[in-house]
């Protein structure tokens, strides 16, 4: 289990302040100059050797992410550190805390790293629903370009860096980077089709990284206390300490900070007070917020929670939003909810996605009412495979994959209740069970 010693995220539950003052006692903005001065290149070279994989879902190692920014911006056309703080896949609840209670660890982070990307400022995109969040985030902004840590010559260092908040208004699309880039610019929140990539036209056509709040924040401590120290926690490839986020059937749901590839069962066990019922009540769990694809609980149990772990299991690690599901879940019912979902956040671009989410939401009603034919999953499933990888975005795998999953899973329970739809009857889950 993760020492308090090597928790970044100190005050993730708010038992202290969020202002500068105490976040300053807790270590943040410590002597940022002298993490600046160690210059962009090292900067990039240290986050690289730390292992940080990016902690908004798709896992790319950030270092070489911001590797790919130019080396010589101009003032014509300067560059751009987007932070997304859109957080709105269902499950998905950490940046919101970073932002509550330690918004400072989140804004040194957008100095150190757009210094070392050699942005320009960075904006930070909050989403719309996220009130009180922003209000602090504001606050917080503001607290920092009075203490001389931002705007002109920020923390004494001679670089002129500002730090811009915007607020969405609210839609699951605008957490995908090339449509936050459109909502900044006051554009319908679509995204953008790529290449050419956003480090290379991104924000008002001009080179931008995004990142999520996570990645970012970790950043200066990481610094601090090396790349080493960072990449002594996890598996190969899969380094570092994570904000895990567990919901659902768990007797005490949490957001922690832990290893990264800590067992299933050691973190339900050690944060969560185990499964509500007991370990035998246990039925699936969606492992990345609600866009991976579900795992049957014996898969689980010893499965490290990384993304090489779960990629073995047919699932992935996304945000590490846990949703954990107890035998009494109806399971057709609970991916149904989140097929309407992608059906509603669609943002209707490609045809594949537009009809297909609305299409695959219907059929999973009457699959979860047994009103359907057997031959039906497999006409679904062919028709989440002309879906995936043919859209312009990852929404369309996003609704995509839980069905694909149901159906790997649980395809007997489908036909179960198709069967008893037509001899006159359907139980719910529960009900056989028992
Ligand atoms: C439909 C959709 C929604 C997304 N929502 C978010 C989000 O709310 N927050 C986030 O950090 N990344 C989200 N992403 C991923 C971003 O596009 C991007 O990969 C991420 O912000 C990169 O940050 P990272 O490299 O630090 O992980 C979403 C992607 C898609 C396709
Ligand atoms: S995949 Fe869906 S959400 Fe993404 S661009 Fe296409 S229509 Fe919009």
């Amino acid at each position: 289990m993760l020492q308090d010693k090597d928790r970044i995220f100190t005050n993730l539950y708010g038992y202290q302040s969020w202002h500068l003052d105490a976040a300053r006692a807790r270590g943040a903005w410590d002597n940022t100059k002298a993490l600046l001065e160690l210059g962009p290149d090292t900067i990039i070279d240290r986050i690289k050797a730390s292992g940080l994989r990016g902690r908004g879902g798709a896992g790319f190692p950030t270092g070489m992410k911001w590797s790919f920014m130019p080396k010589n911006p101009t003032p014509e056309r300067p560059s751009f550190l987007v932070i997304n703080a859109d957080e709105s896949e269902p499950g998905s609840c950490k940046d919101r805390e970073i932002i509550r209670h330690d918004p400072h660890l989140l804004i040194e982070g957008a100095l150190v790293a757009g210094f070392a990307m050699r942005a320009r400022a960075a904006y930070i995109y909050i989403r719309g629903e996220y009130i009180r969040e922003a209000e602090t985030l504001f606050a917080a902004v503001a607290e920092a370009y009075a203490a001389g840590l931002l705007g002109k010559n920020a923390c004494g260092s001679g670089y002129d860096f500002d730090v811009f908040v915007h607020r969405g208004a609210g839609a699951y699309i605008c957490g995908e980077e090339t449509a936050m880039i459109e909502s900044l610019e006051g554009k319908k929140g679509q995204p953008r089709l790529k290449p050419p990539f956003p480090a290379g036209a991104g924000l008002y056509g001009c080179p931008t990284t995004v990142n999520n709040v996570e990645s970012i924040a970790v950043a200066p401590t990481i610094l601090r206390r090396g790349p080493e120290w960072f990449a002594s926690f996890g598996n190969e490839n899969n380094k570092g300490t994570k904000l895990f986020q567990i919901s659902g059937h768990v007797n005490k749901p949490c957001v922690v900070e832990e290893a990264m590839s800590i067992p299933f069962r050691e973190l339900i066990e050690k944060h969560c007070g185990g499964i509500r019922g007991g370990w035998d009540n246990l039925l699936a769990v969606i492992p990345g917020g609600s866009s991976v694809p579900l795992v049957p609980a014996a898969q689980i149990m010893d499965c490290p929670m990384d993304f090489d772990g779960l990629r073995a299991l047919g699932s992935g690690l996304g945000t590490a939003a846990v949703i954990v599901m107890d035998k009494s879940t109806d399971i057709v019912r609970a991916i149904s909810r989140l097929s309407y979902f992608y059906k509603h956040e669609s943002c209707g671009q490609c045809t594949p996605c537009r009809e297909g989410t609305g299409w695959m939401w219907r059929v999973m009603e009457r699959l979860r009412t047994g009103d359907a034919d057997i031959s039906e999953i497999d006409t679904l499933q062919q028709v989440t495979k002309q879906v995936e990888g043919h859209t312009i975005c990852a929404l369309g795998d996003a609704a995509a994959w839980p069905i694909q999953g149901l159906i790997r899973h649980f395809r007997p329970e489908i036909e179960r209740r198709i069967t008893e739809r037509k001899s006159g009857g359907i139980e719910t889950m529960q009900e056989a069970a028992e």
